[in-house]
């Protein structure tokens, strides 16, 4: 039994941004990752093309910027040297191969019981942590939707998750399902190379340039009214795309940002997918009502043959699996209970970050509010051990 002050779970960017804001702050913690490295997802579950979305001062973790001659949107390569910078510099070391399975409060200790699950030895670690932070991340597991049929459908299905490249697809047809940035940049990478393919567009959609993005989000940052913001950036992106809606992509009532703050779903960030809409390059269609062999039915009544579906329908936190007595803190989705800005914090010394659907500058806001609530209790505390 392993007694720490702070547990982590998760070295994801989340995770990593807590170690060094409490490493800042001179108090010792631990943090566990159930992979092999840190930041598995840019590393392990990302197709190749990506980019950040937003500009690079928009994507920092806490007390570290990028190198001054990093381009402003940044490659996952780069994102992934600068996340292996970060870890040297507040010299992290993540306890790896170290999956948690079950975490509950033990009112007599005042501390969390942690057993985690040491994949390379099979051994059962456990630990006791008087704090405890949660840094699984909102994209700890791809949903796929139930679809009649879809269990017998004879080609491949992956989430996008799974997806790399265009490569593996030369010469076949394949369905996209869903609309949010990765199907669409999914789908722009497959049919600019010559394969054959579709996009389910079920919901409607923002569609921007990153430099209408951009711009919204110093017009936000410079305190503009954010419904004022929507009105300049959707008016622009009206003039530079014209009516999408015989496409098939419909915008919201509601503006981008407003959106983004209320609901969490972010606009897609356009990488040349919209084009290759217009020239009928890429097919639109609407959901998908079954699924027969290997062709599917649609709810507008279509029906087309396909080899391959690739599933970008989002994805699920999973905390909810492994933590016990979180009910103050998350919700039975796994994700904070409370709204923004009071989501971080539950009872008994637990904690969450990056679960507020705000991307990289919402976790960095996450961690340094969490090491600091932390500090502040560990010196009214006096000495701990
Ligand atoms: C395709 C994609 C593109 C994105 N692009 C951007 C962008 O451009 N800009 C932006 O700001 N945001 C972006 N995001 C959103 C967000 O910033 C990233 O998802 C970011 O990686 C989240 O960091 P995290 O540490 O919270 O979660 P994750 O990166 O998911 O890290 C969580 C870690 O916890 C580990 N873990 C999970 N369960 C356990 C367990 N039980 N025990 C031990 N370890 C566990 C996981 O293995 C993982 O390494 C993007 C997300 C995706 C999916
Ligand atoms: C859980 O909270 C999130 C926001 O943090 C919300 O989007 C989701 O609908 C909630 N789920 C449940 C089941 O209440």
């Amino acid at each position: 039994m392993e007694k720490v002050l702070v547990l982590i779970v998760g070295a994801g960017p989340s995770g990593l941004a807590v170690a060094a804001c409490l490493s800042q702050l001179s108090i010792p913690y631990c943090i566990v990752e159930r992979e092999d490295c840190s930041a598995s997802l840019w590393r392990k579950r990302t197709y190749d093309r990506l980019k950040l979305h937003l500009a690079k001062e928009f994507c920092e973790l806490p007390h570290m910027s990028y190198p001054s001659d990093t381009p402003t949107y940044i490659n996952k390569e780069q994102f992934v040297r600068y996340v292996d910078a970060y870890v040297d510099h507040f010299n992290i070391f993540p306890k790896y191969s170290t999956s948690v399975e079950s975490c509950k409060y033990d009112e007599v200790s005042n501390c969390w019981d942690v057993m985690a699950h040491d994949k390379v030895t099979g051994l059962v670690i456990e630990y006791t942590a008087r704090f405890l932070v949660v840094a699984t991340g909102e994209n700890s597991e791809g949903i796929i939707p139930e679809i009649p049929g879809l269990h017998d459908f004879p080609g491949e299905v992956i989430h996008s998750s799974g997806y790399k490249s265009w490569n593996n697809y030369a010469g076949k047809e394949v369905l996209v399902i869903g609309c949010g940035n990765s199907g669409m940049e999914i789908a722009y990478d497959l049919a600019s190379h010559g394969v054959e393919t579709s996009v389910v567009i079920r919901s409607p959609v923002h569609v921007m340039t990153k430099g209408l993005i951009n711009l919204g989000m110093k017009l936000v940052n410079w305190r503009l009214p954010v419904k004022f913001v929507d009105f300049i950036i959707v008016t622009l992106a009206n003039i530079r795309y014209g009516d999408l809606s015989k496409y098939g992509i419909i915008r919201p009532n509601m503006g981008p940002f407003l959106l983004k703050a209320k609901t969490g779903r972010s606009a897609v960030i356009d990488v040349g997918t919209v084009d290759l809409i217009k020239k009928g390059v890429i097919k639109v269609l609407s959901s998908v009502s079954c699924i027969r062999e290997d062709s599917i039915e649609f709810e507008d009544g279509k029906n087309c043959c396909f080899d391959s579906i690739v599933f970008a329908t989002g994805y699920k936190s999973t905390a909810n699996r492994w933590l016990k007595n979180g009910e103050g803190l998350l919700n039975e989705s796994g994700m904070p209970k409370r709204e923004f800005p009071n989501h971080w914090k539950g009872e008994n010394g637990l904690y969450c970050v990056g679960l507020a659907m705000k991307g990289l500058s919402g976790i960095s806001c996450d961690a340094k509010t969490v090491a600091a609530d932390i500090k502040s209790i560990v010196d009214s505390m006096g000495s701990f051990y």
